[in-house]
């Protein structure tokens, strides 16, 4: 398993607990769990849904065809991907890619929150709906479809992190690709917001 020699002790006990974590049935037929990586200061933190495949295979978050057209918008939005942490709400591959459950959501989430609790970046981006839902339903955020949410940037006041903007997933955007502006756009104002120091 290979870990990311940017981060600091506590993000790496983070990733351990996560690589040998067997809280839910998803561990048993995972070849590698997904902790996310990035640096302990990272000021851009992206949440997808679950590990697919590649990063099933690789142990590494978003590296697969998603992962590059991910690479590519973030840079056209004036990002680095290697600048930002990334992860998921889930760290294990669900067969067959289904959308996490409700159980393994939650037996899951602790990590994300303490991963977001140790690098406290200013904005969090969450890329589609199960990711978005998981932040309604924590923070009493309204409940709503990806498309009607996108863009809105939320104040959290119980997290590490400061703002919450939701987008649409990558892989989403593979299928509907006139849906890549406003992805653009979503990162777009998130650096905004990192630069104007609002
Ligand atoms: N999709 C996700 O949500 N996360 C990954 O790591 C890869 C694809």
């Amino acid at each position: 398993m290979r870990y990311d020699k940017r981060m600091d002790p506590l993000l790496s006990e983070i990733a351990k607990g996560i690589i040998s974590c067997t809280k839910c049935d998803l561990a048993e037929n995972r070849i590698n769990a997904v902790p996310g990586e990035g640096p302990q200061n990272s000021e851009l933190f992206l949440i997808g849904e679950a590990p697919g495949a590649k990063e099933d295979e690789t142990g590494r978050p978003f590296v697969g065809q998603c992962g590059k057209l991910l690479n590519e918008l973030l840079a056209e939005a004036g990002f680095k991907r290697e600048d930002c942490f990334i992860t998921s709400v889930i760290k294990c591959r669900p067969p067959d890619n289904r959308n996490p459950n409700k159980e393994e959501i939650r037996s899951c989430v602790p990590y994300l929150l303490s991963q977001i609790d140790s690098v406290s970046p200013k904005v969090l981006v969450s890329l589609g709906n199960v990711s978005y839902g998981f932040f309604s339903n924590t923070f009493h955020l309204p409940k709503k479809k990806i498309g009607d949410v996108r863009g809105q940037v939320f104040r959290l006041h119980s997290t590490g992190a400061s703002y919450l903007i939701p987008t649409y997933h990558p892989a989403g955007l593979m299928y509907n690709r006139k849906l890549i502006p406003l992805f653009v756009e979503d990162l777009r104002k998130a650096k905004y917001y990192l630069d104007d120091k609002i």
